[in-house]
């Protein structure tokens, strides 16, 4: 498995990956208005917004296995994506520890939100050695503005290099 930057080639498949695993991860653990916001036009306008600060794991056929969105500006993990397909073999683990490293040197600390329901997101950021700082809100984006969602925030100390 290899990580690299994300290309504009890869938008269409960077969408609808992205786009599935967010619903796995999201249906029947948010309100109604983050899911009546979370159509098809939303992942694939900021997969295309992303695209500069996404990173892809591709397996041995080039294929994408997974995606992670990085906020550079203050060391937040803004999206984590594996295909259903290749879950349960590293690969969130290998996007995460990269993101790490990218972040490494310029936070001190790199965070992230995940809704409560969210149990398997939860235990790997755990296994990966990320603290739950407890309850929050996330302002998530949405077409005319933002929804306020109920989140824990997970952080995690960067040591320097
Ligand atoms: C959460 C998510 C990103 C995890 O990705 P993943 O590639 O399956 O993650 P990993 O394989 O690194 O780790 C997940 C599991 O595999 C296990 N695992 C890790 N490395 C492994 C390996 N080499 N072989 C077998 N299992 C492994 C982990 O222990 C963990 O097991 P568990 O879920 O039973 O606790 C993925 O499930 C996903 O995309 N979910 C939907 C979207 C989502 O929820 N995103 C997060 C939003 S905050």
């Amino acid at each position: 498995m290899i990580v690299r930057p994300a290309e504009p080639a890869d938008l269409p498949t960077l969408a609808q990956l992205w786009r599935t695993a967010w619903l796995d991860g999201h249906e029947g653990h948010v309100a109604a208005e983050l899911m009546d916001a979370r159509g098809p036009d939303h992942f694939a306008v900021h997969a295309e917004k992303y695209v500069g600060s996404t990173f892809v794991a591709t397996g041995s056929e080039g294929q994408i296995l997974g995606l992670i969105i990085l906020g550079d500006d203050d060391g937040e993990v803004i999206q984590l994506a594996v295909d259903g397909s290749a879950r349960g073999q590293g690969v969130g683990g290998t996007l995460l520890r990269s993101a790490e490293e990218r972040f490494r040197g310029r936070h001190r600390e790199a965070w992230l939100a995940v809704v409560p329901g969210n149990a398997r997101a939860r235990r790997m950021y755990e296994f990966h050695g990320w603290r739950d700082t407890g309850p929050a809100t996330y302002q998530a984006p949405t077409a005319t503005g933002t929804v306020d969602v109920p989140v824990h925030r997970y952080i995690k100390a960067l040591a320097p290099c």
